[in-house]
C-alpha cells in the first residue's frame, strides 16, 4: 500500500485516555477499526493488520507462517531497535524457527514451577527488604523507584547468580537502562557495562559454580560447546530486559489498581490464597505489553477470516484480546474473582510465549502479599486520573505512584 493510502488509516499504536491508565484504547481510535482485523497506520512508517480478538490473536501466534524477526525488512516496527540491542547473537525473542527453538529449550527446565519455587525464599527476602526500606523512606515515597523496580532486578540478580558484593553495581545499570530520564548514550553505556559484568561473571562461575543458572549453563551447554559465550551474555540480557520492565510496571499497575480498593488490600492480608486467580486478573486488567506483539507474515495465510499476505505486518493487540467479550464476562470490570482470568494472554501465546512467566507469577504474588501484610493503611497520593502514564514505552506503565500510609 502507498503511503498516501496508508495515511487514512488510524494511526497506531493507540493510546487509551489520559485519565485511564486500566482503559487501553480509546472509543474514538475502537470506532475508527473496520473490524476485528484492520489496516492501521504504523509509527514508523507503513501500515499493518491489527489482530484484535482472542481466538484470531491465538491462531496468529501460534502460526509458523509469521515472523518475530525484527531486524527483516518490512517487519511492522513498533519501537526503534536500540543501536545497543544489535548484539543480538542470544536475543531468542526476534528469531523463527530452530534458531529460536534451540536457545529457548536451554532455558525451559530452568523456568519450570518446580525451579521457580526454589527461588521463593529469595523473593520474599528480596520484596521484604524493599519494604522495609520503603518503610524507613516514608511515609511519602514513590512506590514505583522504592519498590516496583528494585523487586525484579534483585530478582534476575538471584536467578543468575550474581555475588552479593555486586548487587547494587548491577541494579544501578539495570535501573539506568528502566529509568525513562536515561539518554540513549547513557543506556548503551549501561547495557555494555552489564554486558561486560557479565561476561566475567561467566568466567567466575566456570572457576567457582554455584547453585544458578549461569553456572549450569556454562557447565552444560558453553563448557559442551553448544552454546556459545556471547551467546549466553546476550541470552542473560534478555532476561533482564524481558523480566525487569514488564514485572516493575505490573507490580505499579497492580498496586494502583489495589489503593482503589481498599477492602481488596485487607481481603488478601485475611486471605492470602486470593492471590493467585487476583494476579491473573491484574494481568489481564492491565496488560501492560499495551502496543501489541509485532509479527511479519512469511507466507499468505488467513487470520479471523481475513487473508493476509507474504510480506505483510501483522500485530497481535492483547490488550484488545483481553477484553474479548465473548471470553470474559464483562471484560471492562476488573473483577478478583473472575473464574476464566486465567485465559488472558498478557504473557503472549504459543511459540514465543513469555518463558518467564511463573517467575513474574512468584513475584507479583508475594509483592502484592506483602505490601498487604505490611502496608495495612497504604494509599495513593493521587488519584488514577492525575498520575502520569508512560503510553509509548515498550510496556505501558505508571511514571510514578506516590503512596503514603
Ligand atoms: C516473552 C510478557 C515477565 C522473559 C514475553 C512475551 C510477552 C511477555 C507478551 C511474548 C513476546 C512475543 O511473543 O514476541 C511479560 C510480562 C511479564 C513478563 C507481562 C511480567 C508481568 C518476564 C520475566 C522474564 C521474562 C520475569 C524472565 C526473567 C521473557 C523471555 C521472552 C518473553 C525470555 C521471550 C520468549 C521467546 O521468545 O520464546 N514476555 N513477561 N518475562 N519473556 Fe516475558
Amino acid at each position: 500500500m502507498g503511503t498516501a493510502i496508508a495515511s487514512n488509516l488510524p494511526a497506531f499504536p493507540f493510546i487509551g485516555p489520559d485519565s485511564d491508565p486500566f482503559v487501553p484504547v480509546d472509543a474514538p481510535d475502537l470506532a475508527r477499526l473496520d473490524g476485528p482485523v484492520s489496516k492501521v497506520r504504523l509509527p514508523f512508517g507503513g501500515w499493518a493488520w491489527l489482530v484484535t480478538r482472542h481466538a484470531d490473536v491465538r491462531q496468529l501466534l501460534r502460526h509458523p507462517g509469521f515472523s518475530s524477526d525484527q531486524y527483516r525488512p518490512g517487519f511492522p516496527v513498533l519501537n526503534p531497535i536500540p543501536p545497543e540491542q544489535k548484539d543480538a547473537a542470544g536475543l531468542f525473542i526476534f528469531m523463527d524457527g530452530d534458531a529460536h527453538s534451540r536457545l529457548r529449550r536451554m532455558l525451559t527446565t530452568e523456568f519450570m514451577i518446580k525451579n521457580i519455587r526454589r527461588l521463593e525464599p529469595l523473593i520474599e527476602e528480596t520484596v521484604v527488604d524493599a519494604l522495609e526500606r520503603m518503610r524507613a523512606a516514608g511515609p511519602g515515597v514513590d512506590l514505583l523507584s522504592a519498590f516496583a523496580l528494585p523487586v525484579p532486578s534483585m530478582t534476575i540478580c538471584h536467578l543468575l547468580g550474581v555475588p552479593y558484593a555486586d548487587h547494587d553495581f548491577f541494579q544501578h545499570h539495570s535501573q539506568v537502562i528502566m529509568d525513562r530520564k536515561s539518554g540513549p548514550e547513557e543506556i548503551g553505556a549501561a547495557l555494555g557495562a552489564l554486558a561486560g559484568f557479565l561476561a566475567g561473571l561467566i568466567g567466575i562461575k566456570r572457576a567457582d559454580p554455584g547453585e544458578d543458572l549461569l553456572s549450569r549453563l556454562v557447565a552444560e551447554r558453553v563448557d559442551t560447546g553448544e552454546l556459545r559465550e556471547d551467546e549466553l551474555v546476550s541470552m542473560a540480557m534478555l532476561l533482564l530486559v524481558a523480566g525487569h520492565e514488564t514485572t516493575a510496571n505490573m507490580i505499579g499497575m497492580s498496586a494502583l489498581a489495589l489503593l482503589e480498593r481498599p477492602e481488596l488490600l485487607a481481603a488478601l492480608r485475611e486471605d492470602p490464597s486470593m492471590a493467585p486467580n487476583m494476579v491473573e486478573e491484574l494481568l489481564r486488567y492491565a496488560t501492560v505489553v499495551r502496543t501489541g506483539l509485532p509479527r511479519l507474515a512469511l507466507e499468505d495465510a488467513e487470520i479471523g477470516g481475513q487473508r493476509i499476505r507474504a510480506g505483510e505486518g501483522v500485530v497481535a493487540m492483547l490488550a484488545m484480546a483481553n477484553r474479548d467479550g465473548s471470553v470474559f464476562t464483562d471484560p471492562e470490570e476488573f473483577d478478583p474473582l473472575r473464574q476464566e482470568a486465567h485465559r488472558h494472554m498478557a504473557f503472549g501465546f504459543g511459540l514465543h510465549q513469555c518463558i518467564g512467566q511463573p517467575l513474574a507469577r512468584a513475584e507479583l504474588r508475594i509483592a502484592l502479599v506483602e505490601l498487604a501484610r505490611r502496608f495495612p493503611t497504604l494509599r495513593s497520593v493521587k488519584t488514577r486520573a492525575e498520575i502520569p502514564t508512560r503510553p509509548l514505552a515498550v510496556t505501558f506503565g505508571l511514571d510514578e505512584l506516590p503512596v503514603t500510609w
